[in-house]
């Protein structure tokens, strides 16, 4: 089987309608085909400010709606990213096969950087996508499933898989993005033409806020001028990226729902696709809420994700150090 590597960040209080649409979803789907690894980066978390506490309770929070989502982990090796001491490790061998040029022209770290004074951005900000490189090498990934913000990230790691293959002999298995078409990029609902991002909460729908607001935000989305309920992403943002989560979260085709909604308001199809999404997160908030009650056995499930995760880490790691001519340990 094709082994699946992926992550995210437990950075806000629950995850977004992007980030299941662009890739939890695939996350999913997967297990069944592919020999899938599932982390949530924590140490990635820490590249800004952050609170400790809040951290841990986000981190549970992250791996519970994983589960509630549908990542079982019988089937897919869930894990907690600083639990797997190998991911800093090979991550300093990778940096040192970076360019820091290279590193400089990433385009997520400049967003991130440009916006207040250097000596406030972390040095781990600026490495940040050299230890994704390091999770993604060390299963060997075949596929990385991401949404289409995470490209330039994967371009990296296979620049550098390949320059230290050529270097030391083949050792990595070189990652490809599987980015779906249709929800690669799922857009803010107050501005279609930005990305739905945890940083910018007015258009976004998070998965554990209170199902009446989720509606809400969905009714007050901003559609486009004229009234035709059509998918064209020139000219319709909005309209269009409301057809794209309503395909995605009901199995109908963007076609079929423009012949449903020939004649029809925006306002039908926001309310419709309000009911949609509320019937989505409200099962979801359930299952969350039943791991949350029982930490221990969801940190003991995570523990067990980790053992599993290091076994094959260890193995890509021992080889990278013996490759690079450290002494056997
Ligand atoms: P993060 O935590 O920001 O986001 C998690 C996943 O959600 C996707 N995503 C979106 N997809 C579609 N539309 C959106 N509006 C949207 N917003 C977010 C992201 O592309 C991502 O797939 N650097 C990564 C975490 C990471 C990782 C890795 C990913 C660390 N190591 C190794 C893959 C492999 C990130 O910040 O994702």
């Amino acid at each position: 089987r094709p082994r699946v590597l992926s992550g995210i960040q437990p950075t806000a209080d629950s995850f977004h309608l992007g980030n299941y649409l662009g890739a939890i979803r695939q996350w999913v789907a997967m297990q069944d085909t592919h020999d899938t690894f599932y982390c949530v980066v924590d140490l990635h978390a820490i590249t800004v400010e952050h609170d400790p506490k809040l951290l841990r309770q986000r981190t549970r929070v992250s791996a519970a709606q994983l589960l509630a989502l549908g990542i079982d982990p019988d089937r897919a090796t869930l894990f907690v990213q600083s639990q797997v001491p190998e991911h800093p490790q090979l991550s300093w061998v990778m940096e040192c096969m970076a360019g820091f040029g290279e590193a400089s022209r990433m385009t997520q770290f400049k967003d991130k950087s440009t916006r207040q004074a250097l000596d406030r951005v972390s040095v781990g900000l600026f490495t940040y996508p050299i230890l994704q490189a390091a999770d993604i090498l060390l299963y060997q990934a075949n596929f990385v499933p991401v949404g289409e913000d995470q490209r330039q990230h994967l371009e990296l790691t296979r620049d550098l898989a390949q320059r230290f293959n050529t270097r030391f002999g083949k050792t990595f298995t070189l990652p490809e993005a599987y980015i779906v078409k249709d929800t690669g990029k799922v857009f803010d609902l107050q501005d279609p033409t930005a990305k739905m991002s945890k940083t910018v909460p007015a258009g976004v729908v998070e998965l554990l806020e209170d199902p009446k607001k989720v509606a809400k935000k969905i009714r007050s989305a901003v559609t486009d001028t004229g009234r035709e309920i059509v998918y064209d992403v020139e000219n319709k943002p909005g309209v269009s990226n409301l057809l794209s989560i309503y395909s995605a979260l009901s199995g109908r085709s963007i076609e079929d729902l423009e012949k449903a909604y020939d004649g029809k308001g925006y306002g039908d199809l926001k309310k419709d696709l309000g009911e949609v999404v509320v019937e989505f997160v409200t099962p979801v908030q359930a299952a969350v809420k039943g791991y949350l009650d029982d930490p221990a056995e969801l940190d003991k499930l995570l523990a067990k994700g980790a053992e599993r995760a290091r076994a094959v880490a260890s193995r890509t790691l021992a080889q990278t150090y013996e490759r690079v001519g450290f002494l056997a340990g």
